[in-house]
């Protein structure tokens, strides 16, 4: 992720979640020592567009995955199983044995796909979102 992708991304960002980070945030992820940040672009029409992107930490051996979307007219395509494997493939390779992240509990969608990956449902954090709590995830390698 550089910063000529912000755009795209934000657009993708805005109808993905009832709380979109804005620019600032990716920008300070993107200036973060411990931020990995990725896009995933496809080849459309003649040229590349932004489909999907994921952001994650990783310290200590232990990794945290922030933010993942894809752009809604490229979802159910695999694209976001390539961004979660590709991450969990780069945190291994970084010595990471933990991995956590939070989800809304009304996100199905994300649910199923982490447990895909074998992330466990391990706790909740009430009223994490505000009107919603969060299901807290792991997976150990
Ligand atoms: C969650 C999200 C990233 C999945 O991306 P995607 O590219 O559509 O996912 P994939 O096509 O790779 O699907 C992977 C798996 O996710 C699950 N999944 C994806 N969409 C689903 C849906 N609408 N309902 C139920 N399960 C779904 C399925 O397990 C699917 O596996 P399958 O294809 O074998 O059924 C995407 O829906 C999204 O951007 N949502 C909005 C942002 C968001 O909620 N991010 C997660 C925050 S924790």
């Amino acid at each position: 992720m550089t910063a000529e992708d912000l755009d795209d991304i934000l657009d993708i960002e805005t109808v993905s979640f009832p709380n979109p980070w804005n620019r600032g945030m990716f920008e300070s992820e993107l200036r973060n020592p411990v931020s990995f940040a990725y896009t995933l672009k496809v080849s459309l029409g003649g040229g590349m567009a932004l489909a999907g992107y994921i952001v994650f930490w990783v310290a200590h051996g232990e990794a945290h995955i922030l933010n993942i979307a894809v752009k809604p007219e490229f979802r159910k395509q695999g694209i976001g199983k390539t961004l979660l494997a590709a991450a969990l493939d780069m945190m291994q390779r970084n010595l990471v044995y933990e991995v956590f992240l939070e989800v809304r509990r009304s996100n199905m969608a994300a649910r199923d796909l982490y447990g895909k990956f074998g992330f466990k449902e391990v706790f909740e954090r009430k009223g994490y979102y505000g009107g919603e709590d969060a299901i807290v995830m792991e997976l150990t390698f």
